[in-house]
């Protein structure tokens, strides 16, 4: 396998734990490079279900090494809530995970000012996940976050933390926030370093090592390329680069080293979080709730769903290089009789091919659709591509060519089993 990049090529939650899951059994190590415990990576393996949110997914097949690499932010509390969650599940968490030193610390002050900047924002709220990602990365970004490095040596990280304490009780109190407690949180960082140093290293060095060795890389994107910091619909965006770029510099790993990208794309559009949706849709969005899906796996919060975007797919496409495509969750449309398919934007009375950059333009963008019959018909048995009725292939391939690159991977239902290599 060359060394790959997995990107959601939507708004997040597109499935890529689940193929992640499927595409580690090829690969040797898995590393995760951006966001935090903001994600929520869902695998199902023999009916039992995982949620990870800051540990790659490759800890669940044995014999697979996992990088939490330098670009991630690193809540160390919850890190070690879900190493001893997996323990406790028979998952063996040891010398299989490798945590970057230089990866920067979330803090509680970022948690409690994600928290009360986004309440002081009212209805211009970008609705976070509030785990503090966006406050940790602006402090990365200004020079005063703390990392691992830091975390693991208690010397230097109380006297860092109480500087940092001291101003961000400040900030708080004038937001109108509670102070915090700095003994209580050096006790409980202090503790979480226990569990966490003997993981901790320069992955960076350790990667290179790897790559000389043959070792092969799968890079586990989180979020999706529209809430890319750079890419996405700004300001409603995560704080990371989630896009193919991002799996570079939040890892060391140099771009002429990845020979893959591997975009991955829902059969339909979702998006957890306010800002502009173009394709938004009702009707499916009831429809897929009444199934019992699309509900976040991170905050429980009902998703917003609408239509396949092949104008966002297509753009995603070119930004993150993606050459081949996994299309997931097709059994979510098996009832659907008449499927939507948005292929341009109508703006201010002109047709676009690409979404606009301004938040406000492309609220104002309604779809242009074209419409395919449905199969109406289970597909979640089919195990190979020409299992699936003729519509459903018909339609896949529809989103491939629309969005521009090779079909590969069809996933029908979370099991491992319920995938169809092309
Ligand atoms: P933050 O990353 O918590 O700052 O949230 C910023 C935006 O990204 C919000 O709209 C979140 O709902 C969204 N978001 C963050 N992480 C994920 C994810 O893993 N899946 C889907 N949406 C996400
Ligand atoms: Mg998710």
């Amino acid at each position: 396998m060359p060394n790959t990049i997995l990107a959601g090529a939507q708004w997040g939650d597109e499935g890529k734990g689940k193929i992640i899951d499927f595409l580690t059994d090829e690969a040797d190590i898995v590393v995760r490079s951006q966001g935090g415990n903001n994600a929520g990576h869902t695998i199902v393996i023999g009916g039992e279900k995982y949620v990870l949110h800051l540990i790659p997914s490759g800890i669940l097949r044995k014999s697979k090494i996992c990088v939490i690499g330098n670009g991630v932010v690193i809540d160390p509390v919850s890190l070690v809530g879900e190493i001893e969650g997996l323990r406790k599940r028979g998952v063996a968490v040891g010398k299989n995970l490798l945590i970057s030193d230089a990866a920067h610390l979330v803090l509680p002050y970022h948690r409690a000012l994600d928290g009360r900047r986004e309440a002081l924002k009212g209805k211009g709220k970008i609705g976070t996940t509030k785990r503090g990602i966006g406050p940790a990365y602006g402090d990365k970004v200004a020079r005063i976050g703390l990392r691992m490095c830091d975390l693991v040596d208690p010397e230097v990280f109380s006297k860092k933390l109480a500087i940092r304490i001291r101003e961000n009780n400040i900030v708080l109190k004038s937001l109108g926030a509670p102070a915090l407690n700095g003994k209580a949180i050096l006790k409980d960082y202090l503790a979480a370093a226990d569990v966490l140093r003997p993981f901790v290293t320069n992955t960076v060095v350790y990667l290179h090592k790897a790559l000389k060795s043959g070792k092969q890389l799968l890079f586990e994107g989180a979020q999706g390329t529209f809430l890319d910091i750079d890419h996405g619909t700004y300001p409603y965006v995560t704080s990371s680069n989630t896009t193919a770029g991002g799996a570079c510099t939040g890892s060391g790993v140099p771009p002429h080293r990845v020979g893959r990208v591997l975009g991955v794309m829902k059969a339909y559009t979702t998006r957890v979080g306010e800002g502009p949706l173009p394709s938004e849709d009702k009707g499916i969005t009831d429809a897929l709730h009444a199934m019992g899906r699309e509900f976040g796996a991170t905050t429980g919060r009902p998703r917003r769903c609408g239509w396949f975007d092949a104008v966002a797919t297509r753009y995603a496409a070119m930004v993150n290089g993606i050459d081949e495509i996994a299309i997931t969750n097709l059994d979510g449309l098996d009832a659907v009789s008449a499927i939507r398919v948005c292929i341009a934007y109508q703006l201010d009375g002109k047709k676009i091919e690409f979404p606009p950059t301004d938040p406000g333009a492309l609220a104002r963008c309604t779809p242009v659709y074209i419409e395919l019959p449905g199969w109406n018909k289970p597909t979640d048995k089919a195990r190979k591509f020409s299992d699936l009725p003729p519509r459903a292939r018909d339609y896949v391939n529809k989103l491939a060519g629309l969005t521009g690159a090779k079909l590969t991977i069809v996933s029908i239902g979370p099991a491992r089993a319920q995938t169809i290599r092309l």
